[in-house]
């Protein structure tokens, strides 16, 4: 084992150890473990020689300065979905920083300004528009964004004001980036199904993401008629197979997810008075996100009558494109160093997804075994990190220095 992967696998158990409460992982941001994460976070990057600040949403960068001001920044998300893995985000930020770090030890002082950022609420596990941390970078984070509530009807805003790092206005761009990279566990079978070992990104899906409430009356199960009831569950599940019946008429092309269904007040001898679900439609192809959209509409509007049905859209960003000459680069490397690699699309959604919108940006894959991710059971091993370190190393050496 490499010295810089072990201080990558050391830090990463470290981190997942702060994402433990009341025996459930996760890490959601503004949290007392979020900020956990940051001191360890901060006090790793101060030793390695970076300086550190945060943004108005409590990003948190390192800094290594270049006799340029253009910034070369890397890193991922810190924030894990619920009961999630300790690979997804976190080695990103874990990598940057040492991949960096023994960079300027070899190279000294780069030329371009190298920045490494563990970004906050990436996986929308909290707050339901996600990408915070790099809709904040790149100057496009809204009011709308900043009204979601999580679960116990706290608002974003309130959420990062209480952390001190909101100024009252909204983030603009970070200025003078020249190029972002992210590496991040490919989520998926591909690079292990194809005993490849460096994935390639050349684009990321689409996605639209947001909830569906279905409002009835609330009443007892026992002395209210069928005919006299405004149920809204047997509603939720007429919705919920029609719009699977819609998404499976595009087979591999697009993906549909109801993953969460809320019923409130939620007992068995009582007729709700709600049901909010989840649903996360992601494609490669935006005219069928466009079309999604258009079908929740009108199937809200069809099923509408006693029980009231609400559609309300969390975030729709569009498929998008890595930058050619990262991924020209990178299989220059790739070939001239005998590197297993694929070129390959993302079917994950990712920060790079919102900052690619805004500078070149390119992503590095490491394999994840049999393809397990948002679970305890995601793992990628030892020696597909070290290359993908290795790999990391000589693109930001090439871009950098
Ligand atoms: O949902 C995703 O694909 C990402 O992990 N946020
Ligand atoms: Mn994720
Ligand atoms: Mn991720």
């Amino acid at each position: 084992m490499t010295n810089e992967s072990k201080w990558v696998l050391d830090a990463l158990e470290e981190l997942a150890f702060t994402a433990v409460k009341d025996g459930e992982y996760w890490r959601a941001t503004y949290t007392k473990e979020d900020k956990e994460s940051l001191i360890l976070l901060e006090m790793w990057m101060k030793k390695k020689g970076f300086e550190t600040y945060y943004d108005e949403v409590g990003n948190l960068f390192g800094r290594i300065k270049g006799n340029s001001d253009e910034i070369v920044l890397t890193g991922s998300h810190r924030d894990t979905v619920k009961n999630g893995g300790k690979y997804d985000g976190t080695l990103g930020v874990l990598s940057g920083i040492e991949v960096l770090s023994t960079l300027k030890k070899e190279y000294g002082k780069p030329e371009k300004t190298m920045e490494v950022v563990a970004m906050c609420e990436e996986e929308a596990s909290r707050f339901l528009a996600g990408y915070v941390g790099s809709r904040a970078i790149t100057g496009t984070l809204t009011e709308e964004n900043l009204k979601e509530k999580d679960e116990n009807g706290i608002m974003l805003k309130t959420a990062i004001t209480e952390s001190d790092y909101y100024r009252g206005k909204l983030p603009e761009g970070k200025k003078n980036i020249n190029q972002f990279l992210e590496l991040h566990i490919e989520q998926g079978a591909v690079l292990e199904n194809s005993n490849m070992k460096i994935g390639i990104v050349t684009s990321i899906v689409g996605l639209i993401i947001g909830t569906v409430t279905f409002v009835g009356e609330q009443n007892h199960a026992g002395t209210t008629p069928m005919s006299l009831r405004k149920d809204p569950m047997p509603v939720t599940a007429k919705f919920i197979t029609k719009l699977n019946e819609w998404a499976e008429q595009y087979c591999d092309k697009l993906t549909c997810t109801v993953g969460n269904i809320k019923v409130e007040p939620g007992q068995y001898n009582i007729i709700a008075d709600r049901v909010t679900m989840t649903f996360d439609i992601r494609s490669s192809n935006n005219e069928l996100l466009v079309e999604a959209e258009e079908y929740l509409l009108a199937l809200a509007n069809q099923l509408s009558g006693i029980v009231k049905v609400e559609v309300e859209v969390a975030c729709f960003d569009r498929p998008i494109y890595m930058s050619s000459k990262g991924i020209e680069t990178m299989e220059h490397i790739a070939k001239s160093g005998g590197y297993e690699y694929l070129v390959m699309s993302s079917g994950a959604g990712h920060d790079a997804q919102i900052i690619a919108e805004y500078c070149d940006t390119n992503m590095i894959f490491v394999p994840s075994v049999k393809g397990i991710s948002h679970s305890p059971e995601e793992f990628t091993k030892t020696e597909d990190i070290e290359i993908g370190l290795k790999f990391m190393k000589e693109y930001l050496k090439e871009v950098g220095w």
